[in-house]
């Protein structure tokens, strides 16, 4: 039993050592090291390359290094039978519940529009909102979601929030499928994506959902950038359906150079960073999974591919 670390970001060495930290006796490995390919178990990944899994012959468990498995469900050399697990740490959590109320925060008090006007030496005051008159909804009430609620809910916001399956938490009011999404977004002023990115996802923040949205809903994408038509976001800025977005994450990341997103006044850009994964905490996680693989006990934090989350 072993495993192997698959990314492409330069980090599977530090990841080893955080591993080798909290459990010096493990066998783990980064993948392109020669070892014995045949003993490893689990393979932890992070946008690993294609076709890289199918190299272990003895796989049974992909777990992917964050919360997201978009990458792994979308890999056709993904092989059929291997469990795929995900992370959930409060860390994360919390992590995404400060950075979104820094952006709701931003926005209502119109930091973003100060920012550029600063630039230009511009001095004009704007009418700001407060929180209690703001209206917040969330695209997804999973584990980032669901957190996010509740502690916008605790700072004295409106929160209300969307999800698959109908949700009971105090103080949100909440919407479930399609036949509510109208009447969530008539709730909401300011929308924030927390979707797992699924075939059923994909694409969800087109023309068609942008014309349901109240007139000059903000937008903050935290989730995937594969949940928006970017074009549709700018004809919808256009058109004043949405008055701006706060985005974290593209459809192609790194965001090209020439991308007419980093010089709109009304976009704010910034590079995949909303909540990342403490190595540390994450280590232990991922620990723990592999000692239950190993033991045969019962997985924790496991993905339906079925669902594609
Ligand atoms: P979860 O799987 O815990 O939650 C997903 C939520 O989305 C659930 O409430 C689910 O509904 C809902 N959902 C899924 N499909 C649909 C659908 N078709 N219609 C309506 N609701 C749907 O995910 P997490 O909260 O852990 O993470 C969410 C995403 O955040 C990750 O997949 C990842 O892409 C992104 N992320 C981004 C980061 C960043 O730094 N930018 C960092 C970490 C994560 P139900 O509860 O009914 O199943
Ligand atoms: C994640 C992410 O999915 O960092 O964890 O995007």
């Amino acid at each position: 039993m072993a495993i192997v670390i698959i990314r492409q970001d330069g980090k599977s060495e530090e990841w080893k050592s955080a591993i080798l930290e909290l459990a010096p006796d493990t066998e783990v490995y980064v993948h392109g090291d020669d070892f014995p390919k045949e003993e490893v178990s689990m393979a932890l990944v992070w946008k690993h390359p294609e076709n890289s899994l199918n190299q272990y012959p003895g796989l049974k468990l992909v777990s992917s290094m964050g919360a997201g498995v978009d990458f792994i469900l979308e890999d056709p050399g993904l092989p059929g039978q291997v469990a795929i697990s995900r992370v959930v740490d409060p860390l994360l959590a919390e992590d995404m519940s400060e950075f979104v109320l820094a952006l709701v925060l931003g926005h209502i008090k119109n930091l973003n529009t100060y920012h550029g006007d600063h630039r230009r030496r511009w001095w004009q005051p704007i009418a700001y909102t407060r929180i209690k008159d703001t209206r917040v909804g969330i695209l997804g009430l999973g584990q980032l979601g669901a957190k996010v609620a509740i502690d916008l809910k605790g700072a004295g916001f409106q929160v209300s929030g969307w999800s698959r399956s109908s949700k009971d938490i105090p103080g949100i009011t909440t919407y479930a499928g399609q036949e509510e999404l109208t009447d969530f977004l008539n709730d909401t002023t300011v929308l924030v994506c927390l979707l797992p990115l699924t075939p059923e996802t994909e694409g969800i923040l087109d023309e068609k959902f942008f014309e349901k949205v109240e007139e000059g809903t903000y937008l903050i994408n935290v989730a995937r950038g594969g949940h928006l038509v970017e074009n549709d976001l700018l004809m919808a800025i256009e058109n004043g359906k949405i008055s701006g977005a706060s985005l974290d994450v593209f459809q192609q990341e790194p965001l090209g150079v020439n991308h007419p997103f980093w010089e709109h006044d009304n976009i704010l850009i910034t590079p995949h960073v909303a909540s990342v994964s403490d190595m540390d905490s994450v280590a232990s996680l991922l620990l723990e999974n592999y000692r239950r693989l190993t033991d045969g006990d019962a997985l924790r934090f496991e993905v339906s591919r079925s669902r594609g989350y």
